[in-house]
């Protein structure tokens, strides 16, 4: 059976897109459907590029014995046709992945592009906020977001 793939998508690749990646590695882990899916996380700034996540996601992680192991890339052109599922952070993730889409001008199948939060059932957030200048519980309010929302995710597809 062809695997699906999913590519999470922030503006570092540094904190939620790396969690998210980790987060949703961990359910399907769960749930016995690893072997279907290909998973990966981008961003689309190129700041942090070969760095790990950021330490403090990475401890707010831990905590819950989740492990983000991703080091930080670039998205690019490819990845358009690599994944079936684009999802994006926020509103300014999403609009960038859409007018790079836009650039291109090949008659290929592209990835579907879509919002993280449009998978929440249990935040009223519309966006998954970005912790990077804030303090320790914003990471974990990110965690708390995202493990509903990649939850959300998966029944969508299954
Ligand atoms: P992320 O968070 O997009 O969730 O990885 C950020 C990481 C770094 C920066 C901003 C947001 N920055 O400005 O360097």
């Amino acid at each position: 059976m062809k695997r699906l793939s999913v590519l999470f998508v922030c503006l570092g690749n540094i904190c939620r897109s790396p969690a998210a990646e980790a987060i949703f590695l961990d359910l399907i882990d769960q749930k016995g459907l690893k072997d279907r899916f290909i998973v990966d996380s981008a961003g689309t700034g190129s700041w942090h590029v070969g760095k790990k996540a950021d330490y403090r996601m990475r401890e707010a992680a831990i905590q819950r014995n989740i492990n983000i192991l991703s080091r930080a890339r670039k998205i690019d052109e490819t990845d358009f046709e690599k994944f079936n599922f684009i999802i994006a952070m926020d509103n300014s993730n999403f609009d960038n992945i859409l007018k790079m889409k836009n650039r291109l001008n090949s008659t290929t199948d592209y990835a579907k592009i879509l919002k993280m939060q449009d998978f929440s059932s249990e935040f009223q957030e519309k966006e998954v906020p970005d912790p990077y200048f804030g303090g320790e519980e914003g990471f974990q309010y990110v965690l708390d977001i995202l493990s509903d929302s990649v939850r959300g995710f998966l029944k969508s597809i299954s």
